[in-house]
């Protein structure tokens, strides 16, 4: 059985994801010319979002990465956020952009935003691949957003479920069974 076998259905396509992460792109070029922006990537589940989004990036911009992980169940956030992974260098001063794989709860983004807003950055902003509107607990801006998605555990594109289907090239639901196994 291959990892395709385990697939429910498509939420969206390959050449929709690059369609609109180009576009992504587009518009932070636009919005930080002349600002050298700082992007943080959120690990794991970001770096693939954050390699595509990188390349449509056409202005001088720094790459970074945090890690997070919050404690619970397979698939639900628990809101304790750890920092597994900080930033290596001071974002003071600096056009901060974080760069994440999916807001759902928002307890992770709103975690991450207090954090790095004490330590004086120049603006921060946020940039989600996926938004899960339906789950929200707390507000988050997201200032640029790929799509909404409806309330679906969903992987492929960095995403996982313990710990596989990142590799998949296109956004996914799991088949039922796969959670019982
Ligand atoms: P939040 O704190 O509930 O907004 O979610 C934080 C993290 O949970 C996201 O950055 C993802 O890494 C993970 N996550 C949330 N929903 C999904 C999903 O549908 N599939 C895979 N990971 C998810
Ligand atoms: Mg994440």
């Amino acid at each position: 059985m291959g990892l395709l076998d385990d697939i429910d259905e498509v939420l969206i396509p390959e050449a929709a994801l690059q369609a609109r992460i180009r576009e992504l792109g587009q518009a932070v070029s636009r919005d930080y010319d002349g600002k050298d922006p700082l992007l943080v990537g959120i690990l794991i589940g970001a770096f693939v979002f954050l390699s595509d989004l990188l390349r449509h990036i056409s202005i001088p911009c720094g790459v970074d990465f945090m890690a997070t992980s919050s404690y619970g169940a397979a698939t639900e956030s628990s809101g304790i956020v750890r920092i597994l992974k900080d930033l290596d260098q001071s974002i003071e001063g600096r056009h901060v952009l974080i760069v994440d794989d999916i807001i759902d709860t928002g307890l992770t983004m709103d975690y991450l935003l207090e954090t790095l807003r004490a330590r004086y950055p120049a603006s921060l902003r946020v940039c989600a691949l996926l938004d899960k509107v339906p789950r929200r607990r707390r507000h988050v801006r997201i200032d640029y957003r790929g799509f909404e998605i409806p309330d679906k555990f969903v992987v492929g594109y960095g995403l996982d479920y313990s710990g596989l289907y990142r590799n998949l090239p296109f956004i996914c639901v799991l088949k039922p069974e796969v959670y019982r196994s």
